[in-house]
C-alpha cells in the first residue's frame, strides 16, 4: 500500500484548550503545526467546561496564588508534585490576562473586572475563610475560551486536520517519537504524519463509566497511544466524581451553582453537607462532597421513590442571577430533568467526570518514563497536555477550576519547549518501517470482515456480537467496580471481567464494511482504547492499599503518608505497576507537609 504521507514541525493530536493554546505559541514561532482532531475543534471537550478556570486575581476577595498553591496542595491530598503545582499557580494570572487579551468575553463585576466565584476548596489566607478564585464568563467558560483560541489559531495560520482519528504513535529504536499514523474518518484512509515532535492533547476518558459529564469522544485515546507505545499512565486511580450530574443521566450542574449560593439536602430536607464538611459545608473538596452524597444514599435518605438521589436547591437564589450566572444550567435542568431550577430542586447524583491520572510529564510538557533504578528520562520528541496527561498538579483529587488553568497553562509550556527542542533538532529523523508497520496492523485488523483476525492473541467467542453491546458492558462493569467506593473485592472481580472482555473484543469482527458507514470502525479502536485505560484505572486501584483524595476503599480506610505517599505507574505489558516518590519540594517555597485534610 502506498501511503500519503505529510511533514510538519509538530504534530498536536487533539483540539481543546490544551493542543490549541500549544499551537498558538509554536505557529506563533514560525514553525508548521498540524493539528489532528477526531471532530471539528469547537467541539473538542473544553467547550463543555462550565463553571469557570481559577487565578488568584484578587477581584472580589483577597486573594494570592501561594494561597492556590496551599488549597491545590491540600485538594490533591498532598499526592501532587508541588514543584508542577507551584508553576500552575503562579502562571495563572497572566494566563488568564491573555485570555482577557485574546477576547475571552468574561463576565464582568460592576468595576469592569473580571468576575470570580467562589469554588470548592478554595480558602483565604492557607485555610482561612472561602476564596473566590474562579474566573467565569457566566456558566459557560469553556465555550468562550476554546472558541477564542481556535479563531486565534485560525488567524495564526494553523494547520487543521478535522475529523481524522490517531491511529498509533510511531517510534524509532533509540524511542524517539516521529509522528503518528492517523486516520481520515469520512474516506477511511491512513495518512502518515511525520513531525520532530508530538504533543498528546487527546483529553479525559470519562465514557469509560457508564454515568459520565464527558461527552462521546472522550475514550482516552491519548493515553491508550501511549500505553501502547510503551510508555506508563500514572495515577490512574484517582478518578474524579463530580458530586452533581443530573440524575440518572450525568450531564453535569456546575459546582457554579453552589458557588453561587446553592445547597444539597437529602430525602428528610436536611443539609446533610454540614455533617461531612462543618465549615464548608457544599464547598468542600470534591471528593468529600461525592463520597457524602453516595453515603447518604446508601444510608437510606435519598430522595425519590427510590431514594437514589439528593437534590440540589437553587430556586433561592433568583431567576435574575440564574439568567445572568447560571443559564447553561437552567437549559440542562429543563432538558435532561424535566424541571425548571428557578421553580423546583435538581435531583443529582454524582457523575463520573475527570481523570487525575494520566502520561507522565514534567511541568514543561516533556513525556518522562522509568529509565531503571529509580531513574527516569524525557522520551525525545514526546509531549503530552490536559487531562490526557499527568503533570502531577491534581495529585488524588483536583479542585473545580483548575482542570481549564490546567490545559492552558501545559498547553502553553509544551508549546514554549517544542520552539525549544526543534532549536536544537532541526532535522526529522528517519521512518521507522518496523513501528509503521505495527501501526498499520492496527488498522487494518479492523478493516477486516468476514475473515476471523488474527495476532491479537487468544480470541475469545464474544458473548455478545456487536462492539456496542460490548461497549455498555465494559461501562457497567467500570461504574460497578472502580466507582466512588472501592475494594478489593470490586476491583479484582472489575479486572476479571475487564481481562474477558478484551478477549471478547479480539473475537467480534465487524460487519462487511462496505455496508456500513466507517464510524463502526473508529467505535472498535475507541472501546479497544478504553478498555486499556479501564484496565489502567481498574489495577492501579487494587494495587494501592490506602484512601487518599477521590480513591476511596472502605478495606483501606484510612490514608497511610508513610507506605503511599508515591505515584502509581501502570504499563499495558503484563498489567505492570511500579511507583514513583512524590515531588514534594515546591520551586521557590517551603513545602507543604502533609495534614490532616478537612473543610
Ligand atoms: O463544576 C464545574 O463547573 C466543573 C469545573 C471543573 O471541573 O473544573
Amino acid at each position: 500500500m502506498t501511503l500519503p504521507r505529510r511533514r510538519f514541525d509538530t504534530l498536536i493530536i487533539g483540539a481543546g484548550g490544551a493542543g490549541l493554546n500549544a499551537a498558538l505559541q509554536l505557529a506563533g514561532s514560525g514553525l508548521r503545526v498540524a493539528v489532528v482532531s477526531k471532530v471539528f475543534p469547537t467541539r473538542s471537550h473544553t467547550v463543555a467546561a462550565q463553571g469557570g478556570v481559577n487565578a488568584a486575581l484578587a477581584n472580589v476577595l483577597p486573594d494570592t496564588w501561594h494561597w492556590h498553591m496551599f488549597d491545590t496542595v491540600k485538594g490533591s491530598d498532598y499526592l501532587g508534585d508541588q514543584d508542577a503545582i507551584e508553576f500552575m499557580c503562579r502562571e495563572a494570572i497572566p494566563t488568564v490576562y491573555d485570555l482577557e487579551h485574546m477576547g475571552v468575553p468574561f463576565s464582568r463585576l460592576d468595576s469592569g473586572k473580571i468576575y470570580q466565584r467562589a469554588f470548592g476548596g478554595q480558602s483565604q489566607d492557607f485555610g482561612g475563610p472561602q476564596a473566590a478564585r474562579t474566573c467565569a464568563a457566566a456558566d459557560r467558560t469553556g465555550h468562550a475560551i476554546l472558541h477564542a483560541l481556535y479563531q486565534q489559531n485560525i488567524r495564526a495560520r494553523t494547520h487543521f486536520f478535522d475529523e481524522y482519528f490517531a491511529i498509533d504513535l510511531l517510534r524509532d529504536d533509540e524511542g524517539a517519537v516521529l509522528g503518528a499514523l492517523v486516520l481520515e474518518i469520512e474516506s477511511g484512509e491512513p495518512l502518515l504524519i511525520e513531525a520532530k515532535t508530538t504533543l498528546i492533547a487527546t483529553g479525559g476518558c470519562g465514557q469509560v463509566f457508564r454515568t459520565t459529564s464527558n461527552a462521546r469522544i472522550n475514550t482516552g485515546d491519548g493515553m491508550a497511544m501511549a500505553l501502547r507505545a510503551g510508555i506508563p499512565l500514572q495515577d490512574m486511580e484517582f478518578f474524579q466524581f463530580h458530586p452533581t450530574g443530573i440524575a440518572g443521566k450525568g450531564k453535569l450542574i456546575t459546582e457554579g451553582v453552589r458557588g453561587e449560593g446553592g445547597y444539597l439536602i437529602n430525602g428528610e430536607g436536611e443539609r446533610f453537607m454540614e455533617r461531612y464538611a462543618p465549615n464548608a459545608r457544599d464547598l468542600a473538596g470534591r471528593d468529600v462532597v461525592a463520597r457524602a452524597i453516595v453515603t447518604e444514599i446508601m444510608e437510606g435518605r435519598g430522595c425519590g421513590i427510590n431514594k437514589d438521589y439528593v437534590l440540589l436547591r437553587v430556586d433561592h437564589l433568583g431567576e435574575e442571577l440564574i439568567a445572568s450566572r447560571l443559564p447553561g444550567i437552567r437549559e440542562s435542568a429543563r432538558i435532561f430533568a424535566g424541571i425548571d431550577p428557578v421553580l423546583e430542586p435538581i435531583p443529582v447524583f454524582p457523575t463520573a467526570h475527570y481523570s487525575m491520572g494520566g502520561i507522565p510529564t514534567d511541568r514543561f510538557g516533556r513525556v518522562v518514563a522509568p529509565a531503571g533504578e529509580g531513574a527516569e528520562e524525557v522520551v525525545p520528541g514526546l509531549y503530552a497536555a490536559g487531562e490526557c496527561a499527568c503533570a502531577s498538579v491534581h495529585g488524588a483529587n483536583r479542585l473545580g477550576g483548575n482542570s481549564l488553568l490546567d490545559i492552558l497553562v501545559f498547553g502553553r509550556a509544551a508549546g514554549k519547549d517544542i520552539v525549544e527542542y526543534i532549536k536544537e533538532n532541526p532535522h526529522h529523523r528517519p521512518m521507522s518501517e518496523a513501528s509503521l508497520d505495527q501501526a498499520l496492523s492496527r488498522l487494518l485488523y479492523w478493516a477486516q470482515t468476514e475473515k476471523k483476525p488474527s495476532g491479537k492473541g487468544k480470541a475469545k467467542p464474544a458473548k455478545v456480537t456487536s462492539v456496542r453491546e460490548l461497549r455498555e458492558e465494559f461501562r457497567k462493569v467500570m461504574e460497578d467496580h472502580a466507582g466512588v467506593f472501592r475494594t478489593h473485592k470490586t476491583l479484582s472481580e472489575g479486572v476479571k471481567l475487564l481481562k474477558s472482555i478484551r478477549k471478547q473484543l479480539a473475537g467480534i469482527h465487524l460487519k462487511d464494511h462496505s455496508k456500513v458507514f466507517n464510524v463502526a470502525r473508529i467505535e472498535a479502536l475507541e472501546l479497544e482504547n478504553m478498555i486499556d485505560v479501564g484496565m489502567a484505572i481498574a489495577t492501579s486501584a487494587l494495587g494501592r492499599k490506602e484512601s487518599r483524595g477521590a480513591h476511596s476503599r472502605p478495606d483501606f480506610a484510612a490514608r497511610d503518608d508513610r507506605q503511599w505517599m508515591k505515584h502509581s505507574l501502570y504499563f499495558k505489558e503484563k498489567d505492570r505497576l511500579e511507583y514513583k516518590p512524590v515531588r514534594s519540594k515546591p520551586m521557590t517555597v517551603k513545602s507543604f507537609p502533609p495534614m490532616e485534610r478537612t473543610y
